[in-house]
């Protein structure tokens, strides 16, 4: 069985991580944006090891107690095995040490998987924020979870 582990991103996931991003969105993270993380104190980010290989990461921007998740992602060998469930959790138990009083996120509309993790973590739609995404144009679901 895979052994799925969660630690802080450190500088040596960067180009895989950046793999899996170009492979997920159509605007995909560089891994410059990625670099730039790790120099910004307010940036909490985590990635999911499975056997020891970088499977994915999630992390949020916390601006006054309020934390964006800005990023989730798991590289599509690994997706459905629970990964991104395993690592939201690490996330929030995270948030909760450090003091953070709610989430919000953006989603594509049409991101199903995303938003039943989303939905099944306590997060919950707040509004639609038109045309938020491009290539392709669609609207952002915005959902919200309160500490
Ligand atoms: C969204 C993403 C991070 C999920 O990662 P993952 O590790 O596969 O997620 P998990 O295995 O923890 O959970 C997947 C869940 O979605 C469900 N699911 C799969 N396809 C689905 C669909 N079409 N509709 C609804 N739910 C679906 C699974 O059943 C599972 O839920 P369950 O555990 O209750 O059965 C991954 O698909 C991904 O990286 N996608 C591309 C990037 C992306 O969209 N990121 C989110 C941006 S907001």
């Amino acid at each position: 069985m895979t052994k799925i582990t969660v630690r802080e991103l450190r500088k040596e996931d960067i180009p895989e991580l950046s793999r899996i991003e170009a492979e997920s969105f159509s605007m995909p993270w560089s891994a410059a944006a990625f670099g730039e993380l790790l120099t910004r104190p307010y940036c909490t980010y985590l990635t999911a090891l499975a056997d020891g290989r970088v499977a994915g990461c999630c992390g949020y921007t916390d601006s006054l107690h309020e934390a964006n998740i800005d990023n989730v992602v798991v590289a599509s060998e690994y997706r459905n095995r629970g990964i991104a469930q395993i690592m939201l959790a690490k996330l929030l138990e995270r948030g909760a040490a450090s003091g953070v009083e709610s989430y919000v996120l953006e989603v594509r509309v049409s991101n199903l998987p995303a938003i039943h993790i989303y939905e099944k973590l306590g997060f919950r739609s707040v509004g639609i924020r038109p045309r938020f995404y491009e290539k392709p144009v669609e609207d952002a679901r915005i959902m919200k979870r309160e500490r």
